[in-house]
Parts: structure tokens; sequence; C-alpha cells
């Protein structure tokens, strides 16, 4: 810690005029909290945490918390805890997604107008670390992240059971019939049994593991299980981090460079991650002025084999991944292809640290890059008239037999238009069909929900069809599987092509090509874009205002526009 740099409670001081007044009376103020002289008088950490009673992954923060100020009071420094909106992932509506933007905003703000020197940001489920970051980059205060850490695996059975693959997986055996409503609430209960982030590798799992590779937290913190002893020594030890920072030019705009964006690109790929990190890494860099180009992430996913072994491709949970080696050992793997002189939060190299972790690594969860899960990387951007901006395939989940498919497409028009008829005995569609799903992108007033993975419909599904192509403007959770195409931007609400697709129409999908092209004439396109222009709800005003004029489309990370880094 450079103390001579930290402003103390005196940070950003201007309020009254006279500064003398102004340090005498908010020192008056925090003394009122029970704080001695010389407490005051130390530097500031502060502790940007999104607990809630509406975020069960968050839970233990508490615990973490005081974790964090004993490694900050230990540093020399103040810890001063606040709280931001949290984003519990399952209780939003209509998506958590539509949040993340605000929750950023109020990290960046809070951040900034408060008076502290560097900055824990706790967060874990889903959307809050992205949020988290983007605020952070935005304000580039010495920052820090910490996560909650993954859910520990329950049992049901001779099954292991890790919210949220599992979670789908008996449900699809409950909707064809395969186990009754007796043992779905059993498993119901069982899901999600301790603090902590989605079991797998899910978008809080992938997050966390990005955010190490970026280097903006210290090595092996993204997998450690939320319920371990270890998760509080890494608090502590991110609140003595934090206190290091001060003063230093170690913020966050000098750890995500162009180098640091495309480290965290391979190990998404390696990790065969959740689709919606590309958003999420597309906003944060976004915020630093730095494109997340699809076409490039196509470049690296042909150079990046998969290699950990985790649901929802493959079998194990984040908490294997935490004892087989963690992130530096995944990086240890793919170090011919990263950028080792990338920088990090904890001051070494990228290069540094993955020479640093323990070579011992466990070859069930982690394979050797000679002998990948898979040879290349776990995501495709696919582009062609059906999807002009870019969508993207999570191939490691996919079935290859569908890669290189030309067929009938089923329409539903909207979340509600799904709802209604995708279980109807009469509806007309086979398996060798798509269901494509629109409305549901970022623009629409649904913002872009985990709509994505269509139910196979009930009729299929009692036949034991279990994938099936489905696309549309949508997300899907990244504890879902299939062969399932999503983010076709631009999306159908902002009058792209994909709401002008029609029953029947044909399409193709080419995974080899990166392709998806619907097989329709320009010219009728235009005729059917002129016949129904896109029709939405004005919101009038609130948050439902700001975010209808100012959300981007999927390759900018629906990020606000003004929110993003302008030169
Ligand atoms: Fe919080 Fe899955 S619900 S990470
Ligand atoms: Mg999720």
């Amino acid at each position: 810690m450079s103390k001579d740099k930290a402003q103390g409670i005196a940070r950003g001081l201007t309020n009254y005029g006279d500064a003398a007044f102004s340090k005498y009376l908010r020192r008056s103020f925090a003394s009122s909290m029970g704080y001695s002289r010389e407490m005051l008088d130390r530097p500031i950490v502060g502790i940007a945490h999104a607990a809630s009673g509406f975020n069960n992954c968050h839970r233990h923060f508490p615990e973490m918390i005081e974790a964090v100020k004993r490694g900050v009071l230990a540093a020399g420094a103040l810890p001063l805890e606040f709280p931001t909106i949290s984003l519990g992932e399952v209780f939003l509506s209509p998506t958590s997604l539509k949040f993340r933007n605000l929750m950023s905003m109020d990290v960046e703000e809070m951040v900034r107008a408060q008076p502290m020197d560097s900055v824990v940001l706790l967060g874990g489920c889903d959307k809050t670390v992205p949020a988290q970051l983007m605020g952070a980059m935005s304000a580039n205060l010495p920052a820090v992240q910490l996560v909650a850490g993954p859910m520990s695996t329950g049992r049901h059975k001779e099954h292991r059971l890790g919210a949220c693959t599992d979670c789908r997986r008996f449900w699809q055996q409950f909707r064809s019939g395969q186990i009754d409503q007796e043992e779905i609430d059993t498993v119901e209960r069982k899901l999600a049994s301790t603090a902590g982030t989605c079991a797998v590798m899910g978008t809080a799992s992938t997050m966390a593991s990005l955010t190490e590779a970026m280097g903006m937290m210290p090595a092996h913190s993204a997998a450690i299980p939320a319920v371990s002893a270890d998760r509080l020594r890494m608090a502590e030890e991110t609140g003595r981090l934090a206190v290091e920072l001060i003063g230093t030019e170690r913020r966050p705009r000098a750890i995500l460079t162009q180098k640091a964006l495309e480290n965290a690109v391979t190990v998404l790929l390696a990790l065969g991650g959740s689709t919606n990190a590309v958003l999420h890494l597309a906003a944060i860099a976004g915020r630093v002025g730095l494109p997340l180009d699809l076409r490039r992430l196509n470049e690296i996913s042909e150079r990046t084999p998969v290699l950990v072994d985790l649901k929802p491709t493959g079998e194990h949970y984040m908490e294997d991944l935490h004892y087989a080696g963690g992130i530096p050992a995944v990086m240890r793997e793919l170090r011919d292809i990263l950028h080792l002189d990338a920088p990090t939060v904890t001051g070494e190299t990228i290069g540094a640290r993955i020479e640093a972790a323990d070579p011992w690594v466990d070859r069930n969860v982690i394979s050797p890059a000679s002998e990948p899960v898979r040879e290349t990387g776990g995501l495709v951007a696919l582009y062609g008239n059906l999807a002009p901006k870019g969508a993207i395939l999570k191939r490691s989940a996919a079935n290859p037999d569908l890669f290189e498919t030309e067929a009938r497409a089923v329409v539903f028009s909207s979340l509600e238009d799904l709802a209604a008829r995708i279980d109807d005995p009469d509806l007309d569609v086979t398996a060798d069909d798509i269901l494509l799903l629109r409305n549901a992108g970022p623009t629409s007033p649904s913002a872009m929900p985990e709509a994505g993975y269509l139910p196979i419909p009930k009729k299929l599904a009692r036949q034991g069809v279990s994938d099936m192509i489905r696309i549309s403007d949508a997300r899907m959770s990244g504890t879902a599987y299939g062969t399932i195409v999503l983010h076709v931007s631009p999306d159908a609400a902002s009058g792209g092509t994909i709401g002008l697709v029609r029953n029947g129409d044909r399409i193709r999908m080419s995974v080899a090509t990166r392709s998806l092209e619907l097989l329709v004439s320009d010219a009728e396109l235009e005729t059917r874009r002129a016949e129904a222009p896109p029709v939405k709800p004005e919101p009038k005003r609130g948050y439902d205002w700001l975010y209808d004029r100012h959300i981007l489309q999927a390759e900018d990370g629906c990020d606000f526009d003004f929110l993003v880094e302008r030169d």
C-alpha cells in the first residue's frame, strides 16, 4: 500500500467548499459508528457486496465479509462494507439480464461517490459478477473481485445432484413420464442444498473462471467451494490484496487489456463455458473500449481444445474442478496459446501464476491439451441472412449429427405463443424440424430471457426425442444443453430477419461453414418486412423507458449505449 496516495475518509471531499470543515464534519459523522480516530485516519477499502434475501447463492456473504474485513484490518486499512443491488438469478422477472446494467451503474457510481481507496467486489450469482466488473472498469478505482464459490453437490439415490443441469435432466424425465410427481418433489428439495452458485459450469462458474483468467482475482479463487474454509481464507487474502492495491496503478483498466480479454475467451472455449459469458465479456470489454469480435472468437475456437469434463457438457461439478487443480491447471494446459505476459491484480503475470501453481492435476476432470475432451472450442458464432450480426452455438453441448442440417421451421412468435402451443397434441411438428422462437431478444419486452432452451414438444419427448435444433434471439441458461442456436442478432423486435421467418420456411445451419441461412429470397423478405413491421409497446417512464431507449444488441453485450467507453 502506498499510504501517501491513500485519501481515506477525505476522498472526493468538495461538498462544502471549505475542505477542512468538510473533513471535520465527515469524520464526526463517521465517529458516530464508533470508530477511533486512528481507524478513521487509515486508508479505506470498500466492500461492495450483493447480499440479499432474494439471493440464495449469496447467503454466506456475512461470514465472507467478516473474513475480508479481517484481511483489510490486518493490512492496516479500514474496511467499510456497502450493499448494492443484488440479482438472484431465479427470482427476477422478466429476467435477471434486464437488471445487470442497472446493477453495474449502482456499483460504478457508489464506488466513485463514496470515500474509498480501493474496493473488493463481492458477488457470484450469474449477473452479479459481470455487473460488478462492468462498474469497476468504468470507475477504474483499484479493485479486486471475490466470488461466492460454487455450491456443493447433493445426493438423490445413486445420483449426484448439482444445480442446475440435473434440475433439467430430472424435469425432462418427469415430462416424459419416467419419474412421478412424488420423486420430482423429492428431487426439488435436494437440488440446491448449500450456499454458493450453481454447481456446474453454468454462467456463474464460467464468469468466476474468466475473472480469474483475465487476472482480476487471485489464482484459484474461482472454484473453491462456497462452504469451504479455504473460501474464507481466500476472502481474507482478498482483503489484504485490496490494501496492497491502494495507490498503485494496478487498476482494472491496467488489468483488462486486449491480451487479458483473449485469455478469458480462450479459457471460456476450453471450459465449454456458458454462452452467456459471450454477452458479459463483450459488455465488460466495452467498458474499456475493447471490442469482442465474434469472428475472432471463431478463430480462437479453432485452436482451443475443450479440456474440462464438467456438466452441463460432461460429468463433473465445479467442486471437482477445484480439487483437480482449478483454473491454474487449466491455464497450464493452454500455455502455448495464452498471452503469458498479461498482468494480474496480484502483480505477477499469468505466465508466472501458471509456473507457481502446483503441477498435480486430476486427469479425470482436466485433460491434457494433447488428449482433449474435444479438439476445438466449446462455442462458435454463426453468421448468415438469418443472423447478419451473429448467433452463438455451444457446440460442445450440441449433437454433432445435427451440425449440417437443412430443415423446416416451426415458428413460435413469442414466449406466450410458445407456452400456448408447444405441448399441443395437434402441433404440426416432427423430430426433423427446427424449432424457432422470436421476440425474446434484448429489445423485446421480455428482455432476452433464458427461453432459448425450448422444450421438446411433449408428444415428441414421449417418443424419446431428446434433442432438436432450436433457434432464437433469446439466451439459455449456462446449465442447459442441446443443439441450440442463441443470441440471433439483430433480434426480431428491432426488425431482424428472424422476425420474418414463417412456418414451413427452410433453414440451413452449417457448423462447418459457420452459417445460418433462411432459404427465402431477399425480395420475398423485403415484401414480408413491408407487410409486418415489428410492433412493441413503448414504455413511458422509469427503468423500462431507459432500457428501451438504450439497450444494445447481443454482439455489444446488451449494455446500454451511454455506458460504453467512447474515444
Ligand atoms: Fe445463482 Fe445459479 S442461481 S448461480
Ligand atoms: Mg444460470
